[in-house]
């Protein structure tokens, strides 16, 4: 139990910090359960569970944020709620519905109102919805028993210094394989990008860059985030492959570059020998919101997009749009925000 009200909020980090209460809802004989709040944060289950041992386990991420009418509002958990699907539906697990998805997030963020940091401060509730399979199992085969489970813990800027370009490297290693799971949240992914982050931090860069993992030709992900460059044109470019995973925060500035702005937006090849075609890049997701890309070292190279210190004009107006969003600033498309009440 923790009060809220006391935490140092423009200084939480991206940390884990114990909330008032979490949710809990079981799969067993072919359906979930109603599900529950409970205040304990340990779950105790089998050292058979397929989940510890074959990484038969999912996870998604999302926030929420005070606005500024001191509302809480959830930026567009019904992608989450699919999303979790698709990835469940990958791993042999049974889907959460999109409405019980919405209303376990619900209650978990009602039940921390306390912790739903206050509107200016540049914190916002970080929302940690995952599946694990459970029970007694030691073949490899799908569990017999499941449990989903929402936790809430506030957090501060993902990369250290928030809006400020930061500076990556590109690995050799792979997060997934061309037909893995890169395309869907599963822990495994996270597992295999421990070694390259630790490599990438150790030289001082925030995190690594990986290239597709049949070719080695081409951006795919930006550490714990999807790439995005501004070209010459004015065209926001994003790669495309069936090994990313498909960032929600991503589309929502597709849609915002295009609708709001009238930019012309691509989804396609993005060459690491062509990295001259961007005037400014960035790395876009839910923890990450939009961190300017200050440059990108391949092999000797370093190479500097808009500048290694200051922000582009064009990451800056959407992630300005995109947060206006969020905070209740700027109106929102139609279905992008759920009122938390
Ligand atoms: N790519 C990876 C590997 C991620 O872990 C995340 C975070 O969820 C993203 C991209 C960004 O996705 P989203 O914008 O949906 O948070
Ligand atoms: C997110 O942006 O929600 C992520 O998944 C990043 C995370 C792994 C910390």
């Amino acid at each position: 139990m923790g009060n809220g009200a006391n935490l140092d909020w423009e200084n939480l980090g991206f940390l884990y910090r114990e909330t008032n209460a979490n949710y809990v809802s079981y799969w067993k004989d072919g359906a979930w359960d109603e599900g529950k709040l409970v205040e304990e944060k340990m779950l105790t289950i089998s050292m058979a569970s397929p989940a510890l041992h074959y990484g038969q386990q999912c996870f998604e991420g999302l926030k929420a944020y005070r606005r500024k009418d001191g509302t809480i509002g959830l930026f567009r958990p019904d992608q989450n709620a699919k999303r979790m699907q698709d990835t469940c539906r990958r791993l042999l697990m049974p889907e959460v519905s999109e409405e019980k998805f919405i209303e376990a997030v619900k209650m978990v963020v009602k039940a921390n109102e306390e912790f739903v940091p206050p509107y200016g401060s540049g914190a916002t509730l970080y929302i940690r919805p995952f599946i694990i399979g459970v029970g007694d199992n030691i073949g490899v085969k799908p569990a017999t028993e499941y449990i989903f489970c929402v936790f809430v813990t506030p957090v501060g800027p993902y990369f250290k210094g928030g809006m400020t370009p930061i500076k990556m490297v590109v690995t050799d290693y792979d997060r997934a394989a061309p037909h893995g799971t890169g395309a869907v949240k599963v822990g495994g992914n996270y597992a295999a990008s421990l070694l390259p982050h630790e490599i990438a931090a150790k030289e001082g860069y925030s995190d690594c860059v990986y290239l597709d993992p049949k070719t080695h030709t081409k951006i795919e992900e930006v550490g714990a985030a999807n790439f995005i460059g501004i070209t010459k044109e004015n065209v926001l470019v994003t790669p495309k492959s069936p090994s990313i995973l498909p960032s929600i925060t991503k589309y929502s500035l597709l849609y915002i570059a295009e609708n709001i702005f009238g930019m012309k937006v691509e989804e396609r090849d993005v060459y690491i020998n062509n990295l001259d075609e961007f005037v400014e890049a960035g790395a876009c997701g839910t923890a990450a919101v939009i961190s300017p890309l200050g440059s990108l070292t391949v092999g000797d190279e370093k190479h500097v997009f808009y500048s290694e210190t200051e922000v582009g004009p064009v990451v800056k107006k959407l992630y300005n749009h995109l947060i206006g969003i969020q905070y209740g600033e700027v109106e929102a498309p139609e279905g992008w925000i759920v009122e938390v009440k």
